[in-house]
């Protein structure tokens, strides 16, 4: 397996690189990531292309016998180029030009950037494609990540307006399915259409879907671009990848993967003033994320954090025993490479507390040693380990375009998308549930649970694998607000939830959203939840069940003694419906019951430890600080890929503690 560093030669004096090489070498470093920043180097002025200094580079590196991944420098437009073409800019909300100094600063529908980028990209390609040393191409970085995924330029219209063109061919199709009559806003001319700058009130909600499908498909056509270039002039075997974000940008990733060979991402627990790392259900579900784009194809981890991370903000010092955790879970939930981010802190420029595994010094260090240790711990078991197939047993909605419908109606001042979808997905990853993240792409055949939870932007083709699932004996669980749109952004005209009303036997003929701070109560009346009570947060749907049975009811209000969580026999199979934002206890009860009922397989273990399959292998992180750990693990003999010690019954993990087993 590839285990490497994000390096920048070009911030470093060249009489420092042999140090650097040997100082990797030692390590165990067999890959590094190079130049997705370096435009300026290769292209000092327009037409003349100065490869030398990553020519050095590379053949110090790879002399060492160290492989290389090149990035396309796109994400960094030098300043001759923005003197001579400012119109690449990229245009934010209130119509105020971005400006050069710092990244990102182009808009995806620039076409004279797009010139620019073919010419710079087969330029490198070219010179590098043939390299037997290169393994790889990231192209640009992270699109649409810092707020670049929209732009609300003169030139982003006209191709806003083209592209609504094609989507609808007439104006009165675009007119009905926008619902223009409302507001007087009906369009006479493809030019009056705007991209949706401030405004004094809101836009029109179906504009805006629309608005986020366009950016998203900007950036995957652009990406598109860029293969094109690479794939001309290199060799077959020399991977493109990109490293995307998942945090709901106007990006669709799964279309963007089609074009690429590996899906890469960018791993940061903890990053600026964040006073500790996000939950490990919250990692967890970023990997899924990763995992589920090539369906189930393993990834890269292009950065994975392994010193204090900020810009004019730092915070977290990763702890003694982080780097060698997260590096475990993300290779647990599937990624096949791991590349620590950065090899060294910058002296300069805006991420100078960017840590890395070397400090500013170039001194190793405790982080460097635990590095060592990561990688040595590899050695013997971390192909065998990649290699094992993820199994999962449950799966998990997420889909682009309901998070963005989710952003521009959240509806409820404490409604947040990704803290949402986390609530459904965290009892699975408490229980140790293996899931997989599924859409509209997906194959549901398989697992035992598919949980849908906020399923706002109804999708027809979802919808009907849910159904045919549901009918063939699986269990579906829905949560409040699934079932409102239509594709078009209209909420649907039927009595909620919708197209889902079938499925669950309820009809839900009132509902409020509650605001920050506002709570309701729910009493758990059956199965599990009885005698179990949370408070009702965020959202509660007044639920009237038809064919279903009801699970719990609402305990203040008008509508004390409403349902407000049901269960329905649907054919074969079961559907959940959960009509409020429920806490995690008894939440994690309700999911315990409905895999078991299911006959998925659960680990149980004390909060903050997760334990995942893969085939013969089983891996268990402790991610608490102060908490050691005790793991009654599953049925069966396993040993300690470490240290090849017999492991049976119970095994004990001290804080921040990460092992690999195999079962014998
Ligand atoms: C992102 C970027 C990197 C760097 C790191 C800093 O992931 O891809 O270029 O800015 O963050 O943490």
């Amino acid at each position: 397996m590839y285990i490497g560093v994000d390096y920048y030669p070009e911030q470093w004096p060249e009489s420092r690189w042999p140090e650097d090489v040997t100082l990797m070498k030692e390590l165990g470093v067999n890959v590094v990531r190079i130049a997705e920043f370096g435009w300026q180097l290769m292209e000092p002025e327009e037409g003349r292309y100065d490869f030398s200094l990553y020519d050095r580079a590379i053949k110090l590196l790879t002399e060492n016998g160290i492989k290389v991944v090149l990035g396309t420098p796109t994400a960094t437009p030098p300043a001759w180029l923005i003197q001579k073409h400012p119109e690449i800019l990229p245009t934010d909300e209130n119509g105020v030009q971005i400006s050069f100094g710092a990244r990102r600063h182009y808009t995806v529908n620039s076409r004279i950037f797009h010139e620019y980028t073919k010419k710079i990209v087969t330029e490198m390609a070219m010179h590098y494609g043939q390299h037997p040393d290169i393994i790889g191409w990231q192209t640009d970085n992270e699109y649409g990540h810092e707020k670049s995924d929209r732009s609300y330029g003169e030139e982003d219209r006209q191709s806003f307006q083209a592209w609504l063109e094609k989507k609808y061919g007439t104006l009165d199709q675009l007119n009905e399915n926008w619902g223009t009559v409302f507001w007087s806003q009906t369009y006479t001319d493809w030019s009056q259409i705007p991209v949706p700058r401030k405004v004094l009130q809101e836009h029109n909600p179906s504009l805006l879907l629309d608005f986020d499908r366009f950016c998203a498909d900007a950036y995957t056509s652009y990406n598109k671009l860029q293969t094109d270039c690479l794939r001309e002039n290199i060799r077959d075997d020399q991977f493109l990848t990109h490293n995307f974000v998942y945090t709901d940008q106007a990006i669709n990733q799964w279309d963007m993967a089609e074009d690429l060979d590996y899906v890469s991402y960018d791993n940061y627990p903890v990053w600026g003033g964040l006073a500790e790392p996000v939950s490990p259900s919250a990692i967890a579900h970023q990997h899924d994320l990763c995992r589920g784009t090539k369906n189930g194809k393993g990834y890269w981890v292009m950065e994975e954090l392994s010193g204090a991370q900020g810009w004019s903000k730092i915070g977290y010092l990763p702890r003694p025993g982080h780097i060698k955790l997260w590096t475990y879970q993300a290779i647990s939930r599937g990624a096949e490479a791991i590349v620590y981010f950065r090899w060294r802190a910058a002296h300069f420029g805006t991420e100078e507390f960017c840590h890395g595994i070397l400090d500013h010094d170039g001194i190793p260090k405790r982080k460097y040693n635990e590095v060592k240790e990561v990688i040595d711990s590899l050695k013997e078991h971390g192909d065998d380990w990649i290699a094992s197939k993820y199994e999962a047993q449950a799966a998990v909605y997420y889909d682009t375009e309901n998070a963005w419908a989710w952003n521009i109606q959240p509806q409820s001042s404490a409604f947040s998308h990704r803290q949402e979808l986390l609530r459904h997905y965290t009892p699975a990853h408490k229980l140790n549930v293996a899931t997989d993240a599924v859409n509209s792409r997906s194959s549901l055949e398989g697992y035992k649970v598919v949980f849908v939870p906020i399923y706002f932007l109804e999708n027809p083709i979802f919808t009907e694998k849910l159904k045919r699932y549901a009918e063939n004996g699986g269990t579906v669980v829905f949560s409040y607000r699934s079932g409102v749109k239509k594709p078009n952004n209209f909420v649907t005209g039927q009595t909620l939830p919708g197209e889902l009303t079938e499925m669950t036997g309820i009809t839900i003929n009132e509902y409020e959203s509650l605001q920050t701070g506002q709570q309701n109560k729910v009493n758990g009346v059956k199965g599990s939840l009885s005698g179990l009570e949370s408070a009702a947060t965020v959202w509660c749907d007044l639920i009237d069940p038809v064919t279903a049975e009801v699970l719990a009811e609402y305990d203040d209000c008008f509508y004390k003694g409403t349902a407000a969580v049901t269960k329905n026999k649907y054919g074969k199979g079961t559907v959940y419906y959960i009509g409020t934002a429920l806490e995690e206890t008894m939440l994690t009860a309700l999911y315990k019951e409905i895999f078991q009922e299911a006959g998925a397989e659960i680990i149980e273990t004390q909060n903050g430890v997760e334990v995942v399959r893969r085939e013969k292998f089983l891996s268990a992180m402790n991610h608490s600080v102060d908490r050691p750990a005790e793991i009654a693990l599953p049925e069966g003999n396993y040993i300690d890929c470490a240290t090849n010690q017999k492991i049976k019954g119970a095994l004990k993990l001290a804080p921040l503690a990460s092992i690999l087993l195999k079962k014998e």
